[in-house]
C-alpha cells in the first residue's frame, strides 16, 4: 500500500468508529479478531445496501425469487458441497512474532500464485522455494513453520448431545448458497417458476479466516448477498454473459461507482467443474481486490446434492418434456465488502475556508440519514416547536435527524460527515411566511422553499 492509500485506510477506519459506522467487536473486553459491529449509521448503510441489492436482484426481475434459509443445515450438506473435505486455506506461523499468515497471500505478494487444489506438500514445496523473498508482514523476519491446510468451516455442538464435536459436528454455514441449492426443489414445487430462473438470498455466513486483516474486507462473521440462477445446460453461458453485464451495471449505474475503480478479473485456474469464473474487483485503499464473484458452475451443485441426499433434483421442461439437471450461474457478494467499497468511494476531504470539510458523498439512496432538521436557535422555544413539527412530519417518509446543538455551520459539518443529502433550517422567517432553508450536501447551495413543498421536493430528489 502506498503511504497515501495507507493514510486513507486509516482515516476511513477511524472515521467509521468515530461517527458510528463500524466498531471492533467486544472492544471493552479487548476486542475479538476479525469480527466487527455496525453502529447506528453503519446499520442504516448496511440495510440500504441490502435493500438496493434486493430491489435490483428480486424486485426488478420477474425471473428471480427470494429465500431465507437457516444458518444451521444438515451436516451432510457440507460434505456434498466439498467444504468438509476441501474448504481450507494454507497456514504458516512466523516463528519470531507468532503471527498466523496465509501462505497464498504471502506468495501472491511476490507474484507467485498458489492453486486452491494444491496439496499440503505441493504448497510446502513452492513456499520453501520462495522463502528467501518472503518476509513476515508484521516483524519482517523470514523464519516460518511448515505449511498446514486449515479448514475454514466453523463447527458447533448444535443437536450434539454426546459432547464430541469433532466426531459429530454441525456447522455454521460457510456460504448462503447451499441453502438455495437444497431448497431449489421446494421452490419449483411451490411456486410458478420455470427454468431459467433465479433464487436470491441475503444472510450471515461464517468462516474461520486465518488472517484478521483489512478491516471489514475479510471477517469471520459476515453477510452475503447471493443469487443462484438455474439454466438449461445449453443456455448456461448466454445467461452467464447476461448476468455479468447486469452485475456490472449494478455497480456502475445503480450504485454509481466510478468505472475507473472497478474491473473484471478472470480466474485462470478454474475448479474442475467451473465453466468460467470472473470476479469484480474494487480499488480499495489496499489495491484492487475481489468484491464479488460471478461464476458459471455447471451442474456440479445439484449433482452433488442428488448424490449425497439420494433425492432426484432434475427438471422436466413442461413444453419439450426434456429432462435435465439445471446448470447454475451465481453472483455472490459480501455486505461488508460492498460497504468498504462505498465508504472508500464516498470519503472526500475538501478545503473550505481554511478548514478541511469531510463529506461522505454517498448516493442519496444509501445515505444513513436523508434529511436533518435544525431550529436556527436552541433557546427560542417557538423555533424549536416549529422545527419539531416539521421533523415529525418528514420522519414518516424519510430517515431524519433533529439537531439543535451548536451553530448551524457546525451542524452542517456533522451532517456532511455522515453523508446527509439535505439539511432544513427553521428560522424566524419560517414563523412569518412558512418558508425554510434547504441546503444541499454536495453543492452546499441553499434555497428557500415553503414547508408544504418539502415532502414533494424530497420525494423527487431522494
Ligand atoms: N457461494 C460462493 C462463495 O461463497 P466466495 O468467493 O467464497 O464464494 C463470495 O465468497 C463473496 O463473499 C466474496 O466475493 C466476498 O464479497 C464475500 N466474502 C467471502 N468471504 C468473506 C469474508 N471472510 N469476509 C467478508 N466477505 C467475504
Amino acid at each position: 500500500m502506498t503511504e497515501k492509500n495507507e493514510d486513507k485506510m486509516k482515516k476511513i477506519i477511524s472515521f467509521a468508529k468515530r461517527r458510528g459506522f463500524v466498531y471492533p467487536s467486544s472492544e471493552i473486553y479487548g476486542g475479538f479478531a476479525a469480527v466487527y459491529d455496525y453502529g447506528p449509521y453503519g446499520t442504516e448503510l448496511a440495510n440500504a445496501l441490502k435493500r438496493e441489492w434486493w430491489k435490483y436482484m428480486v424486485q426488478f426481475r420477474e425471473d428471480i425469487v427470494g429465500l431465507d434459509s437457516s444458518i444451521f443445515m444438515h451436516p451432510k450438506i457440507w460434505e456434498a458441497s466439498g467444504h468438509v473435505g476441501g474448504f481450507s486455506d494454507p497456514l504458516t506461523e512466523c516463528k519470531e512474532c507468532h503471527s498466523r499468515l496465509r501462505v497464498d497471500h504471502l506468495l501472491e505478494d511476490v507474484n507467485v500464485f498458489a492453486d486452491e487444489k494444491m496439496s499440503e506438500d505441493e504448497i510446502n514445496k513452492i513456499f520453501s522455494e520462495n522463502k528467501d523473498k518472503i518476509k513476515c508482514p508484521k516483524c519482517g523476519k523470514q523464519d516460518f513453520t511448515k505449511v498446514k491446510k486449515f479448514n475454514l468451516l466453523v463447527k458447533s455442538n448444535l443437536g450434539n448431545f454426546t459432547g464430541n464435536i469433532d466426531e459429530e459436528p454441525s456447522y455454521l454455514r460457510g456460504e448462503t448458497c447451499q441453502g438455495i441449492y437444497v431448497n431449489y426443489k421446494n421452490i419449483l414445487d411451490s411456486t410458478r417458476v420455470k427454468v431459467p430462473f433465479g433464487i436470491a438470498q441475503v444472510g450471515k455466513a461464517f468462516r474461520n479466516e486465518i488472517t484478521a486483516r483489512q478491516f471489514i474486507f475479510r471477517t469471520r462473521e459476515f453477510e452475503q448477498m447471493e443469487m443462484q440462477y438455474f439454466t438449461t445446460p445449453d443456455g448456461e453461458m448466454d445467461e452467464y454473459e447476461k448476468l455479468r453485464e447486469y452485475r456490472w451495471a449494478y455497480y456502475t449505474k445503480h450504485l454509481g461507482i466510478k468505472e475507473e475503480n472497478i474491473r473484471w478479473h478472470k480466474h485462470e485456474n478454474l475448479v474442475f467443474y467451473a465453466k468460467e469464473a470472473y470476479d469484480i474487483e474494487y480499488n480499495y485503499p489496499f489495491g484492487f481486490k475481489e468484491l464479488e464473484g460471478v461464476h458459471a458452475r455447471g451442474d456440479y451443485d445439484l449433482t452433488q446434492h442428488e448424490k449425497f441426499s439420494g433425492q432426484k433434483l432434475s427438471y422436466r421442461d413442461p413444453q419439450t418434456n426434456e429432462g435435465f439437471t439445471p446448470h447454475i450461474i451465481e453472483s455472490s457478494v459480501g455486505v461488508g465488502r460492498t460497504m468498504l467499497a462505498i465508504l472508500t468511494e464516498a470519503y472526500t476531504e475538501e478545503e473550505l475556508e481554511g478548514e478541511t470539510r469531510i463529506v461522505m458523498k454517498f448516493p442519496k439512496m444509501l445515505a444513513p440519514v436523508k434529511v436533518a432538521v435544525f431550529p436556527l436557535l436552541k433557546n427560542k422555544p417557538e423555533l424549536v416547536k416549529k422545527a419539531k413539527e416539521i421533523f415529525d412530519e418528514l420522519k414518516m417518509n424519510f430517515m431524519c435527524e433533529f439537531d439543535d446543538n451548536g451553530n448551524v455551520g457546525k451542524r452542517y459539518r456533522r451532517q456532511d460527515e455522515i453523508g446527509t443529502p439535505y439539511c432544513v433550517t427553521i428560522d424566524f422567517d419560517t414563523l412569518e411566511d412558512g418558508s425554510v432553508t434547504v441546503r444541499d450536501r454536495d453543492t452546499m447551495k441553499q434555497e428557500r422553499m415553503r414547508v408544504d413543498e418539502l415532502s414533494d421536493f424530497f420525494k423527487k430528489n431522494l
